[in-house]
């Protein structure tokens, strides 16, 4: 290993914060690079769970650096609570192993106000977004309005842009009667805490370009899913950030050279959280299972997830728009007591088949898919760590999704822990 991405291929929580902080121990620097603390990631580590949202899932491990990177939105006061809590916890958080972007984008208390606001507003266009203020933070960002982490260091411009953000928003919630923001409060809070954020900033760009020459082991982690994608995935129902794999670069000031591996981690099943398209849905039993036994709730609002059978036709598009070289797959354990499990090989409409994840076709809604059926394992895989373990039913599933897809599996996950992991290719 050398250069890896690390990127969700469904929709998010696909298990992306266990298979990062597993390849992390072989890694020097683990950087984030897009999303904001709308990430949950829940990491196992024997009797221990770690709950992850805007640090790198390589900050459990030690003598390891991690990056924020320019393309993520920061909420500082969460950064602060999640270091705070993960000191409690043992892990040791200084500037020796968290560097953050000098440029990134910071995310006020306005955004999740906004947030918030306009998804109560929008009746049956009902995003279902995380409430953190992530689409109205980056729309502050493309405007060219952001209050941005080197800001800090300036007292005078901290009034001036918090104003500038404040007075925009506050035009929109006028108009609508809401109680209107103060920005005194947003600059008094954010000067009070300045210091404890700013002596992580750093230009990252630079720091990776060294790290590049060096030849260290660099993972990049990706937040959400190719399908949240702001221009690939199942817009309007997406976050508001780029997830595919060319986004490490941007969202890190990383060269595009010596990209040794895009990994794109896969659910054995698929899920959503929020409204949208999600053709392979499933309302019934198989959808109630899936969900009790992959306890299927969201990390970062509890939100139940929505539940559905793996989507070859889906997995296809997020493949070939980021470049994914390679499979982990995750929560294989949870399908070990279904008698028949499906995987979606097409859509129909009527008479007429689909075999491409067009949006055209994905939202006129009333596309069946086409599945192909698996007997069931029905036996334990729970905790295997060696695929010859794997029962010949559980194989052939695996091999049937490696075949379609055309992209090798090199990890199986068999459990939340850690420990929990079948390594194919390393
Ligand atoms: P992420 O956002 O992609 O990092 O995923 P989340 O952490 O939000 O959701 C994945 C959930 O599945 C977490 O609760 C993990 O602890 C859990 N998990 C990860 N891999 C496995 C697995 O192989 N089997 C089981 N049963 N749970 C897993
Ligand atoms: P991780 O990194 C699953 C979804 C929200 C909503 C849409 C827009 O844990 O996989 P936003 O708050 O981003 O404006 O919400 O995107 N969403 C996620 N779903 N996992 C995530 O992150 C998500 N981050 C955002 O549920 O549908
Ligand atoms: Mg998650």
């Amino acid at each position: 290993m050398s250069k890896i991405i690390v990127i969700g291929a469904q929709w998010g929580d696909e298990g992306k914060g266990k298979i990062v902080d597993w390849l992390a121990e072989k890694a020097n620097i683990i950087v984030r690079f897009q999303g904001g603390h709308n990430a949950g990631h829940t990491i196992v580590v024997g009797k221990k769970e770690f709950k992850l949202s805007v640090l790198p899932s390589g900050i459990l491990r030690e003598k390891k650096l991690c990056i924020i990177g320019n393309g993520v939105v920061l909420d500082p006061w969460v950064l602060l609570k999640e270091i705070d809590t993960l000191k409690k916890l043992g892990v040791n958080i200084t500037k020796n192993n968290l560097i953050i972007s000098s440029s990134i984008s910071l995310i006020l208390p306005i955004h999740s106000i906004i947030d918030n606001l306009r998804e109560s507003k929008s009746g049956k266009k009902l995003i279902g977004t995380t409430g953190r203020g992530i689409g109205p933070a980056y729309e502050d960002k493309i405007a060219r309005r952001s209050l941005r982490l080197y800001d800090l260091n300036d007292e005078k411009l901290v009034e001036e842009k918090v104003r500038l953000i404040v007075d925009h928003h506050n035009i929109w919630l006028k108009s609508f009667n809401y109680k209107l923001v103060d920005a005194n409060e947003i600059i008094e809070n954010i000067l009070s805490i300045s210091n404890k954020i700013i002596c992580y900033a750093d230009e990252v760009w630079d720091i990776l370009d060294k790290h590049n020459t060096k030849d260290s082991k660099i993972l990049y982690e990706g937040a959400q899913g190719i399908m949240l994608d702001i221009d690939h995935g199942t817009y309007p129902y997406v976050t508001s950030s780029n997830t595919v794999s060319g986004q490490a670069f941007t969202g890190s000031g990383s060269s595009l050279k010596n990209i040794n591996k895009i990994l794109g981690v896969i659910k054995a099943y698929s899920t959503r959280v929020g409204s949208g398209p999600f053709p392979t849905e499933d309302d019934g039993e198989d959808g109630q299972n899936l969900g009790e036994l992959g306890k299927e709730f969201g990390t970062v609002t509890g939100r139940k997830r929505r539940c559905g059978w793996l989507d070859l036709i889906q997995l296809k598009k997020s493949i070939t728009v980021s470049g994914i070289t390679n499979l982990a797959i995750t929560k294989l354990d949870v399908l070990d007591s279904f008698n028949i499990i499906k995987v979606c090989i097409g859509y129909k409409i009527g008479e007429i088949k689909y075999t491409s994840f067009s949006m055209d076709l994905i939202n006129k809604g009333n596309l069946k898919p086409i599945y192909k059926t698996f007997p069931g394992w029905l036996s334990n895989t729970y905790g295997i760590t060696e695929y010859n373990l794997l029962p010949n039913k559980a194989k052939a599933y695996l091999k049937y999704i490696e075949k379609s897809l055309k992209c090798p599996i090199d990890l199986i996950s068999t459990g939340p822990d850690r420990k929990n992991l079948i390594k194919i290719n390393e």
